[in-house]
This record gives C-alpha cells, sequence and structure tokens, in this order.
C-alpha cells in the first residue's frame, strides 16, 4: 500500500460536493488491509504475571479508528474485550491534574522519561519523586491523589469518567482486579517505598486497590478509540459532545505520552511513529492525533517490552500509510483528516 498523496485526496474530496465517501472508504481499506497483512504475524507471548490475563486468546486482533467528528473505522475484533491496565495511566493523571492542578500533581510525580520498564523500582535521585505518570511508581502516586474514601468511590469516580469519553458504561473485571491484588507485589513494594520518601499518604491499600482497580476496568478497541479521539477532540466526546476532559491538561498528558507512554521503546515510537500514545500489557495500545482521530489496536502477544507486537506492526503502518506523524511533512496541524470532516 502507498501513502495517499494529499492533492489526490483534495482532487477527490472536491468531486464529491461537500460529502466525504472516497477517503473514508481508503481509510477502511487500509484497515482492512493491515488486519490481513498482520494476523498471520504471530509472534511475542500473552502475558501471564497477572494470572488472569494468561487467559486471553492470542490470536484476538482487533483495530478501530474514531475521527473527532465520530466516523468509526474497524477490522476484526474490535469488539472483545479486554482490560485497560497501564492505559489507564494518561486518563488518571488526567483526573488528578483536574482535580490538583499542574502544581500539586507534579509534587508527588515527574515528568522526566525514564528509559525503564514499566514496574522499575527507581525515583528520580534529584527530587525523590517517581520519574512519570506511566511507569507503575508514577501511576500510584497519582492513584493516590484520586483516590477516595470510601475507596469504592475512587473507582467508581474513574469508570464513570472513562465510560463518558467511551460513550457507554464500562465496568472493571472483577476476576482481573482479584488476580492482580493478589500477585501485585511488587507494586505493593513500590507504594511503600512511596509512603516512605513522603510521595504518598499512609492510605496505601486504598490508593493500591484504586490502581489495581482502574487497570482491570474492561474497553474493547472502539471504547480505546472514542477515549482517544476524546482526548484528539479537544476533551470532548465526538458523538455526545459532553465535555469530558479539561482541555487545558490534556496538552500535558498528551506531552507525556509522547515522551513516556511506551516506556523504553518511546524513543522508537517516537521516530517511527510519532504519535502521543499507550500501551499495556493486555495488549491494547492507543493513540492521539491531536485535532484529528483516535486509534486503538488490540492482540494480546507483547513483545520483550510489554507492548503488543502486531499493535506495534500496525500503528506504525497505518500512521505511515495516513502521515500521522506528529512531525510528517503532511501532517499540517489538523488540516490532514479536515477532508473527512
Ligand atoms: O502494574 C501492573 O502490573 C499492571 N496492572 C499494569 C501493567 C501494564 O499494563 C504495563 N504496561 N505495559
Amino acid at each position: 500500500m502507498q501513502r495517499i498523496p494529499a492533492s489526490e485526496i483534495a482532487e477527490a474530496n472536491k468531486s464529491t460536493d461537500g460529502v466525504t465517501p472516497w477517503l473514508g472508504s481508503q481509510i477502511q481499506k487500509i484497515i482492512d488491509g493491515i488486519h490481513q497483512k498482520y494476523k498471520v504475524v504471530d509472534d511475542g507471548a500473552v502475558a501471564t504475571y497477572i494470572p488472569e490475563l494468561g487467559r486471553a486468546n492470542p490470536t484476538d486482533f482487533g483495530i478501530c479508528l474514531v475521527t473527532v467528528d465520530g466516523q468509526v473505522f474497524t477490522a476484526g475484533d474490535w469488539d472483545r474485550e479486554f482490560t485497560i491496565q497501564s492505559m489507564c495511566k494518561p486518563f488518571a493523571f488526567q483526573l488528578a491534574l483536574e482535580r490538583h492542578g499542574a502544581g500539586e500533581t507534579l509534587k508527588h510525580v515527574g515528568v522526566e522519561p525514564s528509559g525503564e520498564a514499566f514496574n522499575s523500582i527507581e525515583f528520580d535521585p534529584k527530587t525523590g519523586r517517581p520519574f512519570n505518570p506511566m511507569v507503575n511508581a508514577g501511576a500510584i502516586a497519582v492513584a493516590s491523589l484520586i483516590k477516595q474514601k470510601p475507596a469504592a468511590a475512587g473507582v467508581k469516580a474513574f469508570v464513570e469518567k472513562m465510560g463518558k469519553a467511551a460513550g457507554r458504561r464500562l465496568q472493571v473485571d472483577e476476576a482481573v482486579l482479584a488476580s492482580e491484588t493478589l500477585t501485585g507485589n511488587r507494586n505493593r513494594a513500590i507504594a511503600y517505598m512511596l509512603l516512605n520518601a513522603g510521595i504518598i499518604d499512609d492510605g496505601v491499600q486504598d490508593s493500591l486497590h484504586q490502581y489495581f482497580a482502574q487497570c482491570s476496568m474492561l474497553v474493547n478497541c472502539k471504547d480505546l478509540a472514542m477515549m482517544a479521539a476524546t482526548m484528539a477532540n479537544i476533551g470532548n466526546q465526538p458523538l455526545t459532545g459532553e465535555a469530558v476532559f479539561d482541555f487545558q491538561n490534556l496538552k500535558h498528558v498528551l506531552a507525556v505520552m509522547f515522551s513516556c507512554g511506551l516506556y523504553d521503546y518511546a524513543g522508537n515510537w517516537a521516530f517511527e511513529v510519532g504519535l502521543p500514545a499507550k500501551s499495556g500489557v493486555s495488549g491494547g495500545i492507543f493513540g492521539v492525533v491531536n485535532r484529528q482521530l483516535g486509534i486503538a489496536v488490540y492482540s494480546p502477544r507483547l513483545d520483550a517490552q510489554g507492548n503488543s507486537v502486531r499493535g506495534i506492526l500496525a500503528c506504525k503502518e497505518l500512521a505511515s500509510h495516513l502521515g500521522l506523524h506528529a512531525f510528517d511533512f503532511s501532517n499540517v496541524g489538523s488540516s490532514f483528516m479536515q477532508w473527512l470532516l
């Protein structure tokens, strides 16, 4: 497949009298082609360190793209549910910024890439804070900022807000939550180190519950792409029009996703795909094209860095065909996708 030349897009859409079925059908073709091409890839392995995650079907493969005006393009197992895992982290960070402001939030978590794995037990030597909100230590610090009393209320508030972004009611997978809680000793160790350093308060169990429950929330590819499109659409849900996220904070969240969203693969990702994005060990990955669209891919086999193998391949190819890289010469602010709107 070749990149669609901008001149061809402009010409084809001019002839459709304000309606844009041509590019829509091209995007569907591209997504179908990518799905077809990569469904044969069976490299990587499903995560099993949380036993419930090991129950995922390794052959599942879904793709969804949602534009900021609510057009939805899907392929494969786009409606298969999986737990959001680390992909909850940018949204939790957004909530913390909305609730406490950047000044207070950054007393508890930094915004520097760590270049380390998601579960690394390392803190910024200068400040003692976790490096950023995308690694577990930072996400637990963020969870402690958005937890509520009783703990169930904080989880409910998070899940309800995510449901507003997805455009449907979401829920926590109780079996995964139990499995995470039972096996999450490394996260418990991190939380107690954060308590010891004065980064989080002594409601450690509630902070961990908030974090584990956020990770255990069920979504499908369409939900994630809708949530990403809500971010892309300055915080407004593309279909309901509801203002879900405060847009003033979104730029901070997207910046951290860009530099830290894929852990020790973040530099390569920025180089090759060039989008703010987040991956999770369930095999999901989502990306945001500011003012244009959200994309999500699900395929549970992971590479050595804990990222979905097919997810990375599919996003690379999608970004390349549609010119989505933030610094691609054809991605001129929000003008590229205006042909779709
Ligand atoms: O903290 C954990 O172990 C998980 N609940 C979340 C991990 C995750 O998704 C890391 N991302 N790639």
